[in-house]
């Protein structure tokens, strides 16, 4: 598997013209990300592979022009590689935490993504808006993802929760909630990269779109 020399290589290959600006979200992570308490000290030499690059991985499977919402971005993951990658899409990171907030804020400046990135300081509950693609990372169990992202799907639009290798376990043992809502499920496994593992990803839309 691809260490963070390798991650390095591989994301400066992948964002392109954005190769500066992801370096220097990692740069934030790994120090005042750290230091707010939105990435565990542990997780510093791990920055690329596990987070960015596997956060990355979603994008690929968002429409043209969509407007995304990420809920609970803690400290913009998945939302902010994918607006790095997908200069074509709007995003709303939306996350209560007052501390991430403030990271989300000085990030999107400091990232000069003002303008197609927005921050909105709410649970996912309060939002009372919908998206195109709803994506959440390490956000809650499945059946409570379900009940708060549901509402913030546009008719037409998809669920996009990634997940560890539990996906199958927890759909299955989610499969009827899922079929009353409306809903159908399929875990989907995007690969940024061949030397890279795929980002499992539980994708939901609704059965029947108008
Ligand atoms: C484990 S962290 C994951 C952060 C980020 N998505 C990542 O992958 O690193 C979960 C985040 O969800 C946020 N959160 C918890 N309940 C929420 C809710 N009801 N609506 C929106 N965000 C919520 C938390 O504040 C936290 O930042």
């Amino acid at each position: 598997m691809a260490g963070e020399t390798e991650g390095l290589r591989i994301a400066r290959e992948i964002f392109q013209e954005s190769a500066g600006t992801i370096s220097r979200y990692s740069d934030l992570l790994t120090d005042r990300g750290i230091e707010w308490g939105v990435l565990g000290p542990r997780e510093a030499n791990r920055v690329w592979t596990r987070h960015i690059l596997n956060s990355a991985a979603v994008a690929q499977l968002i429409p043209p022009r969509a407007t995304v919402a990420d809920v609970g971005s803690g400290g913009g993951l998945p939302g902010i590689p994918v607006a790095l990658l997908r200069p074509d899409l709007r995003v709303e990171l939306i996350e209560p935490l007052l501390r991430r907030c403030a990271f989300l804020t000085h990030a999107v400046e400091a990232l000069e993504l003002t303008g197609r990135v927005t921050v909105r300081r709410a649970r996912a509950e309060e939002v009372g808006e919908s998206y195109d693609a709803v994506l959440s990372r390490a956000l809650a169990p499945l059946d409570r993802l379900i009940r708060w992202c549901l509402p913030l799907m546009s008719p037409e639009g998809q669920i996009l929760a990634i997940k560890g290798a539990s996906a199958e376990d927890e759909v299955s043992r989610n499969a009827r909630m899922i079929l009353a809502s409306g809903l159908l499920v399929e875990v989907v496994r995007p690969q940024i990269e061949p030397t890279l593992p795929p980002t499992t990803v539980v994708r939901l839309r609704r059965a029947e779109a108008p």
